[in-house]
C-alpha cells in the first residue's frame, strides 16, 4: 500500500484484518514515525485498536522502503493524494505517477498495480505506458478499485461496504481474469455478506468514483438552496428534507443543510469532474453549478453571520462551536469555517473557537488571531454572538441556560441545525438557523 494517508492506512489496516499480508509504505517521516511508534497520525475512531492488533499479528508493517514492500507483492495499492490543481481544478496526478514509476522500477514476479486514490479518466491506462516504459520486462496488470469510505465511519465503509468496484482493461481479456482473481481473493470476505461487487473497464471505474461523489454534492446543493427557498417562503427545510427523502427513488440520506460540502473529496472532485467533461467536449453543467452555488454559499454564510450581528462585527466577540468539515474528523481541508472565520477575522471581530479534535489541524488554515479554548462554554465566554459550524454530537447536549450564563449577548447563529429553536429562544435567545420558519417572516408576494 503506498501511501498511508486516511485511505492509505484504513485501507491497509482492513486488510490485513481480512487475513491478508499488507505493507504500507510512507514516506512523510512525521507520519512514518508515528506510525511505527503505535500513534495513529489522523482522527479516525477505532482505528488505533485495529492497526495494533494487526501489526502484533505481524500481518500489518510500516516502512519507507518502497522496494522492500513491492518485492514479491501480488497487488501494489496506490493510495497518494491527487489534490486540485491550482488553476483549472484539475486532479493533479503527479504523486501517482510518481508513485507508479518507483514500484515498476522494484516490482518482481507478476504485479497488479492498483489505484485506491481517485484519478482522472484516462489514468489507469497512462499508468500502464509508465510502467511498459519504465520496466519493458515487468509482468504486469492495471486495476482501478476507487474508495468510498467516509472519514469518521471509514472502517465500517470499508468492512462494509454498499459496493466495491473493480476496473481492468477491457482490450485485453487475459489480464483481466488474472488482475481479477487476485483482487477477488483479497475482498473475499466480503462476498460472506453478499457485498456487490462490480467488475468493469478501467476508465468507467474511475468516472463511477467521480460521479458518485458528484452526485451526493450536488444533492446537499440542492437542499442547500431549498432551505434558503423556505426562508423566504416560510418552509421548514426539515420537512422538506424528511418527505421527499421517504421516496425510496430518492432516499432521505445527504439532505441536511449546511453552510457548505466540504472535507477532501467533494471540493476537489466536483472540481476535476467538471474539468473532465469540459476536456471530453462533454461538459457536466450540474456540476459546474454545483460547484459555484458551494463556494458562493460559504461566503454567504459568513455574510448571514455578519447581518445577524447588525452589519458589522468590529470590536464584538464571536464564540464558534465546530470547526472541521463535519464532526468525527481533525480534517480541515476546505472546511466551511475557514472562509467564514476569514470573513469575520476581516471584519474586525474577536473569535474563540472549540473544536473537539481539530484544534492542532485548524491553526495553520484559520486567522492567527482566534484564541483556541479549552470546551465548548470556554468558547462561549463572552460571547456577543455564538455560532455552529460543525454539528459534533457533545455541543447538541449544551443547556442553553449554561450558554447565556457564560455569553455576554443573546444571539446564536446555528448553521447545522442542532438545536431546537423553541428550547433556545425560550432561553431567551435570537437565534437563526438554516431554512426553519420560526423567527422568519414569510416572504409577501
Ligand atoms: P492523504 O494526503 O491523507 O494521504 C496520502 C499519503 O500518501 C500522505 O501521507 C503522503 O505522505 C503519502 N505519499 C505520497 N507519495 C508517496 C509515495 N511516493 N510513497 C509513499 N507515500 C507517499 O490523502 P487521503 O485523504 O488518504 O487520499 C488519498 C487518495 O484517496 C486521494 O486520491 C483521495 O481523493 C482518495 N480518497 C480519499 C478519501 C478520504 O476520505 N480522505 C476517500 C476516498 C478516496
Ligand atoms: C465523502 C464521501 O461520502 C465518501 O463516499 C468518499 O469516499 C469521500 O468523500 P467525506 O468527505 O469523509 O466522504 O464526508 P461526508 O460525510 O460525505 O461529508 C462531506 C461534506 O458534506 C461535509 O462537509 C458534510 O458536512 C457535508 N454534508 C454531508 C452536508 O452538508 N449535508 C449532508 O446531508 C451530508
Amino acid at each position: 500500500m503506498i501511501g498511508g494517508g486516511y485511505v492509505g492506512l484504513v485501507s491497509g489496516t482492513c486488510f490485513a484484518e481480512f487475513g491478508t499480508d499488507v505493507a504500507i509504505v510512507e514516506t512523510n517521516p512525521d507520519r512514518l514515525t508515528a506510525l511505527r511508534e503505535g500513534r495513529i497520525p489522523i482522527y479516525e475512531p477505532g482505528l488505533d485498536r485495529l492497526v495494533e492488533e494487526n501489526v502484533e499479528a505481524g500481518r500489518l508493517t510500516f516502512g519507507d522502503d518502497i522496494a522492500a514492500a513491492v518485492k514479491g507483492a501480488d497487488a501494489v495499492f496506490v493510495a497518494v493524494g491527487t489534490p486540485s490543481r491550482r488553476g483549472d481544478g484539475q486532479a493533479d496526478t503527479s504523486y501517482v505517477y510518481a508513485a507508479v514509476e518507483q514500484i515498476a522500477r522494484v516490482a518482481d514476479g507478476y504485479t497488479v498495480i492498483v489505484t485506491k486514490s481517485t484519478v482522472p479518466v484516462g489514468t489507469g491506462r497512462e499508468i500502464a505506458q509508465i510502467i511498459r516504459k519504465t520496466r519493458p520486462d515487468l509482468d504486469f496488470d492495471v486495476a482501478s478499485n476507487p474508495e468510498f469510505l467516509r472519514e469518521g465511519n471509514a472502517i465500517q465503509d470499508f468492512m462494509r461496504p454498499d459496493r466495491v468496484i473493480i476496473g481492468t482493461d477491457q482490450y485485453k481479456p487475459e489480464g483481466t481474469e488474472r488482475a481479477q482473481n487476485i483482487l477477488r481473493k483479497l475482498y473475499r470476505p466480503l462476498y460472506l455478506l453478499e457485498t456487490p461487487i462490480v467488475f468493469t473497464g478501467l476508465e468507467t471505474a474511475e468516472l463511477i468514483k467521480y460521479s458518485a461523489n458528484s452526485f451526493l454534492a450536488m444533492k446537499i446543493t440542492f437542499i442547500n438552496e431549498i432551505s434558503d427557498l423556505c426562508e423566504k417562503v416560510g418552509a421548514n427545510v426539515n420537512d422538506v428534507a424528511r418527505s421527499i427523502g421517504l421516496d425510496g427513488r430518492i432516499g432521505k440520506k445527504f439532505l441536511h443543510p449546511s453552510p457548505g460540502f466540504g472535507g477532501s473529496c467533494f471540493p476537489k472532485d466536483t472540481r476535476a469532474l467538471t474539468a473532465i467533461g469540459r476536456n471530453a467536449g462533454s461538459p457536466v453543467r450540474l456540476i459546474e453549478t454545483t460547484v459555484a452555488v458551494n463556494e458562493q454559499r460559504m461566503k454567504d454564510m459568513g455574510e448571514r453571520v455578519i447581518t445577524f450581528a447588525g452589519g458589522d462585527v468590529s470590536g464584538l466577540t464571536i464564540g464558534v462551536l465546530g470547526l472541521t468539515f463535519k464532526p468525527e474528523t481533525d480534517d480541515m481541508r476546505e472546511a466551511a469555517s475557514i472562509p467564514v472565520l476569514d470573513m469575520l477575522d476581516k471584519g474586525g471581530a474577536k473569535i474563540r473557537a472549540f473544536d473537539p479534535a481539530g484544534m492542532t489541524t485548524a491553526r495553520p488554515v484559520l486567522p492567527q488571531s482566534v484564541t483556541y479554548c479549552t470546551d465548548a462554554l470556554d468558547a462561549a465566554k463572552g460571547a456577543d454572538i455564538l455560532v455552529v459550524l460543525t454539528e459534533w454530537n457533545e455541543f447538541r447536549s449544551l443547556a442553553p441556560e449554561k450558554l447565556a450564563a457564560e455569553m455576554k449577548g443573546r444571539k446564536i447563529a446555528d448553521l447545522r441545525n442542532i438545536w431546537d429553536p423553541k428550547a433556545i429562544k425560550d432561553a431567551g435567545f435570537e437565534y437563526i438557523s438554516l431554512g426553519r420558519p420560526d423567527g422568519v417572516q414569510p416572504h409577501q408576494a
